[in-house]
């Protein structure tokens, strides 16, 4: 047995996607523990690019099996959609993804009510995706939510949806009364319902059997750790908990059964939505990495936020993963950047921040200190010994591992799996 936590250590959107896929091949059994259809992992398979927001990335490698584990947030009809466009794609789905009973499902009612409270919060907004996520999260622990078991069996379900839409309804005026509301949810009610029901197993079961048959099982975050709801930029956080921690309690492994943790990061920031991010670069250069980078959002195209890599941020984040290993993405993007910037440390007034701070006040307003570094010129893609490497840009890596306190397994130079360094040999999941 082996198991393996793929995480993100920044805001999310550091690559996972890719680097799931990559490993992928060495497992048997990908899991999803957190979040829903807010991700959106783009992979690139048999020269063909994939969004995938809901199923776990192993789903295109043939022979792999998915887990979507109870700690995610189901939207039954974009799930739906999601199977569909993978076997028109003809990727054999069914007998290989399966969904935990347990996972709560989000309704349009929480669609709903994510717009609401988005548009009502001025400039205190999140930027949520909209897609429904808080708003399902929230009825999860209000002990008001519907879970895919209580989905299936209509006795069960009908009353939990009553009871919702009285409490709900009157705050949705503006999307309709409360009968078209219920019909809103209930019209494709039953097809849904039959499409689900061949997926759906015992989460911790399955993730038990494959454990105790010796299968190589890798855990799949979405979104990132200073998203997490409790290690992040609260309120600017998702309704989540990405951290590896998190794989227990959204898959059903023991605590004592998670073997190792890789730690995604781009080798600067990226943030989407609104929320503190202390070296953003909000000038031509900032500019220049989105266009270079591409970095607009998977799921919402929205334009991502772009700084300086944030060393104290990812210091924090490592430690709270206990990620041993990193994967470096997108270190082509800073070919031609010069100096680079990093941030070591924060200052506040005439103090000095070691520790990413918990006080929403002095999220927003350190400033950060950084170390600078010669960049390095010319292209680095197709590269694939660290060797070939300029030399400062070898430097940078070996900086970067030392501030955050982890080794690089990988260094990936673009989106394909070629386009991919190995740095240690000694990562057990060396691809
Ligand atoms: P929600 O998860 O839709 O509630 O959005 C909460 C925050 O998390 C917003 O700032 C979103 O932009 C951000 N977020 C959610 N999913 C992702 C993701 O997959 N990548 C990056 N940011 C995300």
């Amino acid at each position: 047995m082996s198991t393996l936590v793929v995480v993100g250590v920044q805001w999310g959107d550091e690559g996972k996607g890719k680097i799931v896929h990559l490993l992928g091949h060495k497992a048997d059994v990908v899991v999803r523990y957190q979040g829903g259809n807010n991700a959106g992992h783009t992979v690139i398979f048999d020269g063909k690019h994939f969004v995938l927001h809901l199923i776990p990335s192993g789903i295109l490698q043939p022979g792999k099996k998915c887990l979507i584990g109870n700690g995610v947030v189901v939207d039954p009809e974009a799930l739906h959609e999601e199977i569909q466009f993978l076997e028109k794609r003809k990727i054999r789905v069914k007998g290989r993804l399966f969904i935990a009973d347990a996972a709560h499902v989000i309704l349009s009612y929480h669609r709903h009510l994510d717009c609401l409270r988005e548009d009502a919060s001025g400039k205190g907004k999140i930027g949520t995706t909209r897609r429904g996520i808080g708003p399902a999260y929230s009825d999860k622990v209000g002990r008001t939510g519907i879970r895919i078991a209580d989905y299936l069996n209509p006795t069960v379900f009908r009353p939990l949806l009553e009871r919702n839409l009285r409490e709900k309804a009157p705050l949705l005026t503006r999307f309709g009364s409360m009968k078209q509301i219920r019909n809103q949810v209930l019209k494709r009610y039953s097809a849904l319902r039959s499409f689900l029901v061949p997926f759906v197993v015992d989460g911790p079961q399955f993730v038990y059997g494959a454990v105790e048959a010796d299968k190589r099982v890798l855990f799949e975050s979405a979104q990132g750790t200073m998203l997490d709801v409790d290690f992040g930029t609260y309120p600017y956080v998702t309704s989540s908990n990405p951290v590896a921690g998190g794989v227990c309690i959204g898959s059903g492994l023991a605590p004592t059964q998670i073997d190792d943790v890789l730690g995604v990061v781009k080798a600067y920031t990226t943030r989407v939505g609104e929320g503190p991010f202390p070296t953003e670069l909000k000038d031509d250069l900032g500019e220049s990495l989105r266009q270079r980078g591409m970095e607009f959002g998977a799921t919402t195209g929205r334009p991502r936020r772009c700084g300086w890599f944030d060393a104290v941020a990812v210091r924090h984040a490592v430690r709270i993963n206990g990620s041993r290993w990193l994967a470096l993405t997108k270190l082509d993007v800073l070919e031609g950047v010069h100096p680079i910037r990093v941030a070591v440390a924060y200052r506040v007034g005439n103090k000095i921040l070691k520790e990413f701070p918990n006080d929403r006040e002095l999220q927003a307003t350190v400033q950060p200190i950084y170390e600078e570094m010669p960049g390095f010129q010319g292209s680095i893609r197709g590269m694939t010994r660290y060797e070939q490497l300029p030399v400062n840009a070898r430097r940078y890596v070996k900086a970067l591992e030392t501030l955050v306190g982890a080794r690089f397994a990988m260094v990936s130079l673009g989106r394909s799996r070629e386009e991919t360094i190995i740095l240690d040999s000694k990562f057990p999941w060396k691809p």
